[in-house]
């Protein structure tokens, strides 16, 4: 930070060497590292990231979740960079961007799920402007990957990117089974991101007082007491753990999140049951923590009114031709970044009615402007959060409200499993 309200970095985005679990591996990363650096800002702040391209294949940077242009050298998923080639990414935060954790990774369609699989991604944190208590803050970027025989990453092959590829280690920032230590009493916050490709993660830290305190940008107004929490590729979670003595396992449980429904075969995973991390919690008891403030309610677009309905069909289904494969739809159409499938105009308030037709989940995004999530399978939450990947169950759907505010231009909305927006599962929306 070179000062106040400006951050300025460069970024390489190049093969490196990384010990995981003992074993040198070659990864892809930002600056040598896995995951990148942590980008630290506030609302109101610049952000000027000059990226080099250093890799074999064409790259770009999308900030996913930061509400700010879509447009120009902005968060625009449109531009390409060469190998080779670096370009200058300029972001302006307004001055009421709602704190939280947010991420980067490579936007390059049909290059996606590749890049972020191989190791480009990082965090970016937006400071809460009335920090909570805690003894400490920890970020976990829970990613995963699959290495070769000679500690290659993977790749995937077509029935993988189908089901959505999973990769067979899953690292909490870059390490296989890392172990948190903290005093009894102690009261931490963590801020997770699901970084996996495909992967979702319904976590658990049994026989610790877990609170969850917002989820993607959306902030409760008092935590709430859960007992797990499930991550949808792309989402984050925001926790306060209050530790009690003893070791705990901070664990991926298994979560069905369907299969292809015998079309072709392949079944989608997160079967096993992961362990992610160790907590181990001894030493003299701290004193307990102060009482988090309550937040000032979110806004709430159930009170406002709605400018303009419509509905967003994803489907799969068997492709054409000989070779087959199957066809990852939004309305229908593959994605085409030369056509806009949604105009929406400046200032108004959408609901968007999204619909499975398939037989697996599909996490649905949407760049650049956070969506309250009203209602799941008709069942209406009873304090729509705000977030930026909602997820669609197998043959559900979700209806969700946007306010489109502040920013006009193009970008995307798509699947967050990285491998179906790779697919087609991908369109693009105008704001006028
Ligand atoms: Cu995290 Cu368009 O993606
Ligand atoms: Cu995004
Ligand atoms: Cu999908």
């Amino acid at each position: 930070r070179s000062r106040a309200g400006l951050l300025e970095l460069r970024l390489d985005a190049a093969a490196g060497r990384t010990q995981i679990g003992g074993r040198t591996a070659t990864t892809l990363g930002y600056n040598g590292g896995l995951p990148g650096p942590t980008l630290r800002l506030r609302a109101g702040d610049r952000l000027r990231v000059s990226l080099r391209n250093g890799l074999t294949d064409p790259t770009n940077l999308h900030v996913h979740g930061l509400h700010v242009s879509p447009e120009g050298n902005a968060d625009n998923p449109f531009v390409m960079i060469d190998p080779g080639a670096s370009f200058d990414y300029d972001y302006l935060l307004p001055q009421d961007h709602p704190p939280g954790l947010y991420w980067y990774h490579p936007h390059h369609h049909g290059l996606v799920a590749d890049q972020v699989f191989g190791g480009l991604y990082g965090a970016i944190v937006v400071e809460d402007p009335d920090p909570v208590d805690v003894a400490r803050e920890r970020l976990l970027i829970i990613s995963d990957l699959t290495l070769d025989g000679s500690g290659r990453v993977a790749s995937a092959g077509r029935a993988e990117r189908m089901a959505g590829r999973e990769g067979e280690l899953v690292l909490v920032n870059g390490q296989l089974n890392p172990t948190l230590g903290i005093r009894p009493g102690e009261r931490e916050r963590w801020r997770i991101v699901n970084a996996c490709v495909s992967r979702y993660l319904r976590l658990r830290l049994d026989g610790q007082a877990v609170q969850l305190l917002g989820l993607d940008s959306g902030r409760f107004e008092t935590p709430q007491d859960v007992a797990e929490v499930l991550l949808a590729p792309g989402n984050r979670a925001d926790l306060l753990v209050t530790a009690a003595e003893g070791t705990a396992v901070l664990r991926a449980l298994p979560y069905d999140r369907g299969s292809m429904g015998g079309m072709m075969g392949g079944t989608a995973r997160s079967t096993a049951e992961v362990s992610l991390a160790t907590v181990t919690v001894s030493g003299e008891a701290a004193a307990a923590a102060s009482v988090v403030p309550r937040r000032p309610a979110a806004r709430d677009l159930r009170a406002e009114p709605v400018t303009a309905r419509r509905e967003l069909i994803l489907s799969m289904g068997m492709g054409g031709g000989m070779g087959g494969g199957m066809n990852f739809t939004i309305n229908g159409e593959s994605f085409d970044a030369g056509r806009v499938d949604t105009t929406v105009q400046g200032g108004s308030v959408e609901e968007w009615l999204l619909t499975n037709t398939s037989p697996m989940d599909h996490p649905f995004h949407l760049h650049v402007w956070p969506m309250q999530l009203l209602e799941t399978n008709g069942r209406a939450a009873d304090s729509p959060p705000w977030q930026d990947v909602v997820n669609l169950p197998a043959r559900g759907s979700a209806r969700v409200r946007i306010a489109f505010d502040d920013f006009t231009g193009r970008t995307v909305y798509h699947c967050h499993i990285l491998d179906h927006e790779d697919l087609g599962m991908m369109g693009v929306v105008e704001a006028r």
